[in-house]
């Protein structure tokens, strides 16, 4: 059998230490230097020969990361690694998926084409599928793509009674309404419409304003990017008189620092850990060592 050999950046390090105990593998953390002209050297820390070299990291932030895997998957591959799996929990670019102003590219068609250049297979959670619908449309490499849905199920299960659940627009109708399906909960699925990265409007309705007020709702999305969204709704809720509002997400990037906004108008926000944040509740460790 190939050898495997973890290694992380120091970004990814608390999910690549989880995935490491699972698969009682040790981790290697790439070693990177910064130039004072801000050109990035990486240097593999170990023999990789012959071997599956499992690569995690991350993609939020993304320019300069996918530089950092670039390089790292070509100097694998200069020290003879077969086989490069990337395992980016939260993958970039993905709600870039048409040309939405003349003169542009489709960004995530670019990433994808590069990524496949230099990696072998490509596991991640939960990537913003809507006009692509699969990865295999974009990536010409291996993708696997997993869910966080069950670990989110089984933490609503453990530490919410009866919740009612709301997804914010179509594309969080397969977490939500999946979710509300398998715990036996009542849900509603808004409508939602993207003006910019930072101007929405959620299309209300009065189904809504007959939940009971002391309800615990859910609001269960795939990304918390600039916070937009989930502030719409809960200032909705919260001008209604509703005050014991969750949201659970699967990726939260959290931009510009959208966090103690968003705080003012939830009770709990809870994410998993794709991407590190204080939010990080739920794991997905186990998933993704399942497919190693
Ligand atoms: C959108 O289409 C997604 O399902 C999320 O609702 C969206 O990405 C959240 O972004 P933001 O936090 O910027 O509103």
């Amino acid at each position: 059998m190939m050898k495997k050999i973890l290694l992380s950046f120091d970004y990814s390090l608390s999910l690549a230490k989880e995935i490491s105990k699972i698969k009682k593998l040790p981790i290697f953390i790439v070693n990177k230097t910064t130039l004072p002209d801000q050109e990035t050297i990486i240097t593999i820390p170990t023999q990789v020969k012959n071997a599956e070299v499992i690569l995690i990291a991350s993609l939020n932030e993304p320019n300069q990361k996918l530089i950092d895997i670039i390089f790292t998957c070509e100097a694998c591959k200069n020290n003879s690694a077969q086989k490069i799996t990337l395992i980016a929990p939260y993958l970039c670019y993905m709600r870039q998926d048409r040309q939405f102003k003349r003169g542009q590219g489709i960004s995530a068609k670019i990433i994808a084409q590069l990524l496949s250049r230099y990696i072998d297979k490509l596991i991640t959670i939960d990537p913003h599928l809507h006009r692509i619908k699969k990865l295999s449309q974009v990536y010409t490499t291996k993708t696997v793509t997993l869910t966080a849905i069950k670990n989110i199920e089984n933490y609503i299960r453990k530490n919410y009674k009866s919740p009612f659940i709301i997804g914010p627009d179509g594309e969080s109708y397969q977490w939500a309404k999946t979710i509300a399906d398998n715990i036996g909960a009542k849900a509603i699925i808004l409508n939602k419409v993207r003006y910019s990265g930072t101007k929405v409007k959620i299309y209300t309705t009065k189904e809504l304003e007959q939940i009971p007020k002391t309800q615990k709702i859910i609001i269960i999305d795939d990304i918390i990017s600039s916070g937009v969204t989930l502030l719409y709704i809960g200032k909705f809720f919260r001008n209604k008189g509703y005050n014991n509002l969750a949201a659970i997400v699967v990726h939260g990037i959290f931009a510009d620092n959208c966090y103690p906004k968003l705080k003012k108008y939830y009770k709990e926000i809870i994410t998993t850990n794709t991407i590190v944040h204080k939010t990080n509740k739920i794991s997905v460790a186990d998933i993704i060592a399942e497919k190693l």
